[in-house]
């Protein structure tokens, strides 16, 4: 069986789903990685961590790029800083090779989710990328895929995994 990583699955439906005029939030920026490809992609791109040392990655290697914004702010914020997005991009868990404790954890993504779903545009899309093997990361899993399947604002158009024990999970949802 064919065994695509998480990250290509969300950067091939990035590729499907974005537009020139589209304005996009990555709420954990991380090294930058989904930053970047989504600046290539889209109108503007705000960028969001609580760790400096990702918001440094982040702004080295987007440093080509004059559509992106990077707020050193936890994503429960987002809405103080962009009133209205297109597209929300959350990559769950911890910066690699970087303080493991600096994750992120159920209830502060719970509520970045409840606080900023109501600015996402309709028809606008939510992508979120699970990991589960670190501690937190499968009741993260559980309880966050659980509240966004039952939310009536929100369509499931899929959900990605594979078959190993606790593998990471990638979920895109449109807004009705
Ligand atoms: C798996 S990494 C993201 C990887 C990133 N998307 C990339 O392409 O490199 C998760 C990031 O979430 C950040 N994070 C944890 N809690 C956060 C919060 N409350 N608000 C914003 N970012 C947070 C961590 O600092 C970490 O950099």
């Amino acid at each position: 069986m064919s065994r695509l990583h998480v990250t290509t699955k969300a950067h091939q439906w990035m590729n499907q789903i974005e537009n020139p005029e589209s304005i996009v939030v990555d709420a954990t920026a991380g090294n930058g990685n989904d930053t970047l490809f989504l600046s290539k992609l889209a109108k503007e791109v705000f960028a969001f961590d609580i760790q400096n040392e990702a918001i440094e990655k982040t702004r080295e290697r987007c440093a080509s790029q004059t559509n992106v914004r990077i707020i050193c702010d936890s994503h429960e914020r987002i809405f103080e800083h962009v009133k209205n997005f297109d597209v929300l991009v959350f990559n769950l868990g911890y910066l690699p090779n970087s303080d493991s404790t600096l994750c992120t954890q159920t209830s502060t993504t719970l509520n970045a989710l409840k606080l900023n779903l109501p600015f996402l545009n309709k028809k606008g899309y939510l992508l979120i990328t699970y990991y589960r093997k670190h501690p937190g990361g499968n009741e993260e899993y559980e309880q966050i895929s659980s509240f966004l399947e039952n939310d009536p604002q929100l369509g499931l158009l899929e959900t990605y995994t594979y078959e190993e024990d606790l593998a990471p999970v990638f979920q895109i949802f449109q807004k009705c």
